[in-house]
């Protein structure tokens, strides 16, 4: 996230600096992956790169938006924000336009205002980029409107946005993350309560790369909302399952266990529905497992669930690719490296990979080469660290 650089384009675009620069992080997701719409629990880390928007004075009722990285500029109509009806992917416009929505919903005075946004994000790299800009762009607009009372929504507004506006029916880990993410800490988060906790990652001794697959992900949309739709129907033929046998019916897939789903599946689950909610409910347990190994320092256990977690996505949930499962292989088995999984919603995007401190060279030599030999090209591998928003 580069504030500085941020405030320097708007000046160039404006003529005069902005009034503030707002910074918020992407994220990689260390396990519980598909679970955050099913009731479960994820560690997600935020990270150092992200998106920061520069706010200043525009016209009224008008928000002008200049997107650096994709060199675009829009203008939007305060009084007729609607969702885009004419079928083209969803952009920065789409996702400022949500968040500006959901505050002026809520009530809150959004002034004229002229908006740029910068990134230091891979875009469509399953890093949650669309989180990282709707957060930015949440604090730059309320900070600018000088209030700070939607705060506590900020996650949900956000969010919002990204249903209403893109049209993924994502579940709230992505913007929890960009959120409530601290620097040096794996946010636990309980997406059926959002109780929430941060718990220290060692960064010394651990590091974290992330390695870019570069497989466009023009479907994942259509394809995640498949996935929350096949979850969805799972929970419904569990509850009827449950209450067939007098027993309570599951609130949420990810807690509903997996003598409910044998029994479902000994009663006609098919065989499709049974591998997604197999997922679930295993992903579910790993995350829980993971928790008392990360509290315990135990990494290499932490790591083990990390490549479990991966072939549960890779069998199960059926969202991985060649490309991912291949990055994945290329560091197993390596000195030094203790887990490596896909992160995010999958079909391309990123492998997140643990190491112990001065291991890092050797893990990303590792997935450059075996890709280049497999894929012909070489993809980017970056070590991470954790960060958090600010605004100056
Ligand atoms: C995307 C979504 C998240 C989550 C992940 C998969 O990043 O935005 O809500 O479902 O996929 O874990």
């Amino acid at each position: 996230m580069d504030p500085e650089k941020t405030r320097a384009l708007y000046t160039r675009w404006s003529g005069s600096p902005p009034d503030l620069t707002a910074s918020a992080p992407g994220r990689v997701n260390l396990l519980g992956e598909h679970i955050d719409y099913c009731g479960g629990t994820v560690l997600p880390l935020s990270l150092d790169l992200g998106v920061s928007a520069a706010v200043g004075p525009g016209r009224p009722g008008k928000l002008d938006v200049r997107a650096c990285d994709l060199d675009a500029e829009c203008e939007l109509d305060l009084e007729d924000l609607r969702p885009r009806e004419d079928g083209r992917p969803a952009d920065y416009r789409d996702y400022v336009a949500g968040v500006a929505a959901g505050l002026l919903e809520r009530g809150c005075p959004l002034p004229g205002a002229r908006i740029l946004l910068h990134g230091d994000l891979p875009m469509r790299a399953g890093l949650s980029s669309s989180a990282a800009l709707e957060i930015a762009v949440f604090l730059a607009l309320t900070r600018f409107a000088g209030t700070m009372d939607f705060d506590g929504e900020a996650p949900q507004i956000c969010r919002e946005a990204e249903h209403r506006y893109a049209g993924v029916k994502c579940g709230i880990m992505d913007q929890f993350a960009s959120w409530y993410g601290r620097l040096s800490g794996v946010l636990r988060l309980d997406c059926a309560t959002l109780e929430y906790e941060v718990i220290p990652l060692e960064e010394r001794r651990v590091k974290v790369l992330v390695a870019d697959s570069g497989v466009p992900r023009e479907l994942a949309s259509s394809k995640y909302n498949e996935r929350t739709a096949a979850c969805d129907a799972a929970l419904a033929s569990l509850a009827a399952k449950a209450e067939e046998e007098g027993l309570e019916p599951p609130a949420w897939l990810a807690s509903a266990g997996e003598e409910l789903l044998e029994k479902a599946r000994a009663g006609g689950l098919d065989e499709e529905t049974w591998k997604r909610a197999r997922h679930v409910i295993s992903e579910q347990q790993r995350v829980e497992e993971a928790v008392r190994a990360l509290k315990a320092r135990d990494m290499d256990r932490f790591g083990d669930l990390m490549f479990a977690s991966h072939e549960s996505l890779r069998d199960l949930y059926e969202v991985s690719c060649p490309e991912l499962d291949l990055l994945v292989e290329s560091v197993r088995g390596l000195d030094g490296v203790l887990g490596a999984k896909m992160s995010g919603a999958g079909f391309g995007g990123a492998v997140v990979c643990l190491v112990r401190r001065g291991r890092e060279k050797k893990a990303k030599a590792a997935m450059e080469r075996a890709f280049r030999d497999r894929f012909g090209r070489t993809p980017p591998v970056m070590v991470v660290r954790s960060g958090q928003w600010y605004v100056a």
